[in-house]
């Protein structure tokens, strides 16, 4: 019951992320796409009333004129909006999701055994809370201290730590964790960004003009600053949110950490060509290399060959059948992979994602994802909890590599 509770939260919180999380993203690009697109006014009038850049659009059947201030209006409107609620629901909703997927179910996707061997659950929780908060702290710091200026040293130094961060973290937590605590260790420094300074920074300034005072340059250039950071890094955070679909190529393979890096790299990389193309750069370059990094990066970490084990010493590699691969996948995957399951640590309804391990042909159907599950990456059995060893491992592998074949089938 209680599991099944927590996959309809799951849901529920993960829908909510993504809704929010779009509405957020999609602003922040509408708004950068605006910047770079506003042309100066034509007609004098505008100009005179302070206006320094407009844009004509039309979407959905209507048209729509924007108007840019070059300062401030000389009267607030009534309504002025703000966009800051996405962000704080992006972030309300990616804390829930961690809570229930990586706090509740702990045992099951925080804490790999064979990774770290923590004895209580509380205590990977409470590492998970303070690297979010310390992030943040470690973070704003640097943004506040001379380096903050530097935009190519920040860069570099930014990058260095979260790329340490990201192999700190796959030494203590499973390795689907490590890389979502650095995408939301990301998204904390991003929505804090927003609360503490970009709309504070904001309310002063429209404050200030409010009283007729001229508003502060340096409150607007601090907002600025983290804007920026935002924007480069709102393409790695989108890759780390979806990367726990590919288990064998980012999370579950030996150099994760360093893969994590490189693909960051490349979405900050993609990242920077728009901004300069909104700026007029044309860097038509930077495109292709980021494509010839990601193939590269492909066939780098693409996985060793199996070595074949051989049944019995001076046998050659061995033909396996399913009944020689079957009492391995009885050990260790059929508790959950059954129908229905019978895992008393991990009670759920049905067997995960569908998949039953228990019946000969299921297992032949699923043999490439089981090779990428339990072969290639080692993400199966879950928490490794029975402790499949790599001779096993192996010998799954060689049953998929000779084609899966069922007891009595020909080759
Ligand atoms: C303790 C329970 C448990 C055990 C034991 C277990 N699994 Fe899983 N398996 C899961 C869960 C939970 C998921 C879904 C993970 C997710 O949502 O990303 C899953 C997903 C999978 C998938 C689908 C992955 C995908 O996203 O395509 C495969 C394949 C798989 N398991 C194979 C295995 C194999 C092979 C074993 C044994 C070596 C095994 N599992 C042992 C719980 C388990």
């Amino acid at each position: 019951m209680e599991s099944y509770i927590a996959e309809w939260l799951n849901l529920l919180f993960r829908w909510l992320h993504l809704i929010t999380g779009a509405a957020w993203i999609g602003t922040s690009f509408y708004f950068n796409w605006l910047n770079h697109n506003l042309r100066p006014p034509s007609q004098q009038s505008r100009k005179d009333e302070g206006i320094n850049g407009e844009l004509f659009a039309v979407h959905g059947g209507h048209f729509y004129q924007v108007s840019k201030y070059g300062g401030a209006p000389e009267k607030l409107p009534e309504t002025l909006h703000w966009f800051k609620w996405e962000a704080y629901f992006t972030w309300i909703t990616g804390f829930s999701l961690i809570s229930i997927v990586y706090y509740w179910g702990a045992r099951a996707f925080l804490i790999d055994p064979s990774v770290m061997a923590w004895e209580q659950t509380w205590q990977p929780i409470a590492l998970s809370l303070s690297s979010l908060i310390g992030g943040w702290i470690v973070y704003d710091l640097l943004c506040k201290s001379p380096l903050g200026r530097k935009p190519v040293p920040f860069a570099i130094v930014g990058f260095s730590l979260m790329t340490l961060i990201a192999y700190g973290l796959t030494q203590v937590f499973a390795a689907r964790a490590a890389y979502i605590h650095v995408g939301a260790m990301m998204g904390t420094m991003m929505a804090a960004n927003v609360f503490f300074v970009i709309i504070p920074n904001q309310r002063k300034m429209v404050d200030a003009m409010s009283a007729g005072l001229e508003p502060d340059i340096a409150l607007g250039e601090k907002g600025a600053q983290r804007s920026l950071h935002n924007n480069y890094f709102t393409l790695p955070v989108l890759f780390i949110m979806v990367s726990n679909h590919f288990s064998m190529t980012t999370y579950g393979h030996e150099w994760n950490w360093a893969i994590l890096a490189a693909l960051s790299l490349i979405g900050a990389g993609a990242r920077h060509y728009f901004n300069l193309k909104h700026k007029g750069q044309h860097k038509e370059w930077i495109l292709p290399v980021a494509a010839l990094a990601m193939i590269s990066l492909a066939f780098v970490t693409k996985p060793a060959p199996i070595q074949p084990v051989k049944l019995s010493a001076g046998q050659a590699e061995a033909k396996l059948y399913y009944s020689d691969i079957k009492p391995i996948l009885e050990k260790h995957c059929v508790s959950c992979h059954m129908e229905p399951p019978n895992n008393p640590l991990w009670p759920m309804p049905t067997p995960p994602k569908g998949i039953n391990l228990s019946i000969a042909e299921s297992v032949k159907n699923h043999a490439s994802q089981i090779m990428a599950q339990a072969v290639n990456s080692q993400t199966m059995p879950l928490a490794n909890q029975t402790n499949m060893t790599v001779e096993e491992r192996a010998k799954l592998g060689q049953w998929i590599q000779q084609g899966a074949l069922l007891d009595g089938e020909k080759p």
